[in-house]
């Protein structure tokens, strides 16, 4: 079973109040989802491999760690993952960024693929998929099938808030994928927002309705 990781982390607590709150605008949230963004992608690579290289410091030759070549992609959902997106970049320039996007069969209410644009190297890479809201865990779940569909073997799943109901969707069908959140909250209600959650995050993020 993969690992669920829920940052714990004052920072990352002190922004996601602010990115909660009904009363925060577009432009703080983005700026705020951003911010998270980076400071999980720190915990993300936590385990990333490393190598040693000779140096030379002022003082003397040396060997110091680099990390070992690894591979990243950064792969966000449509449209809230792209919220993300930024923030990974940050810390990890070197990333290729990949885009799914998926919506929902009205008729079998089965996600439907509508765009894939991935790096040609998928099955080498390590990808992180980002999905701020982990609800019923449909959609992530559709996505990470997609991926391994074309070859990836190696998949974090980062979101910002998720649903106890989305985690257990995500154990169940990929239980080799480890999930970091920044929060995990109490339950989805009847429309299958998260509870107390952030309200519609591509909304938020774009201005949208
Ligand atoms: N997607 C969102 O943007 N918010 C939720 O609460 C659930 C799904």
């Amino acid at each position: 079973m993969g690992k669920v990781v829920e940052m714990n982390h004052p920072l990352i607590k002190h922004k996601l109040t602010f990115i909660r709150d009904k009363n925060t605008g577009s432009k703080e949230f983005r700026e705020l989802v951003k911010e998270v963004a980076m400071l999980m992608a720190y915990e993300v690579t936590r385990d990333l491999p490393l190598r040693d290289i000779e140096i030379e410091t002022p003082i003397t030759k040396t060997k110091s760690e680099v990390i070992s070549g690894k591979k990243l992609g950064i792969i966000p959902i449509l449209r809230a993952g792209l919220g993300m997106v930024d923030g990974m970049l940050s810390i990890l320039p070197a990333a290729k960024v990949g885009h799914v996007g998926l919506y929902r069969d009205p008729e079998t209410l089965e996600p439907v693929e509508y765009y894939c644009k991935l790096p040609t190297d998928v099955e080498e890479r390590e990808l992180i998929v980002l999905d701020p809201m982990l609800a019923t865990g449909g959609s992530a779940k559709a996505a990470i099938n997609f991926l391994k569909d074309r070859g990836a073997t190696n998949i974090k799943l980062v979101c910002l808030i998720a649903a106890p109901e989305g985690i257990k969707v995500i154990e169940e069908a990929h239980p080799d994928v480890d999930i970091y959140v920044a929060a995990i909250d109490e339950k989805l209600n009847d429309h299958a927002y998260i509870v107390p959650g952030l309200g519609d995050a591509g909304d938020r993020l774009f201005g949208t309705k």
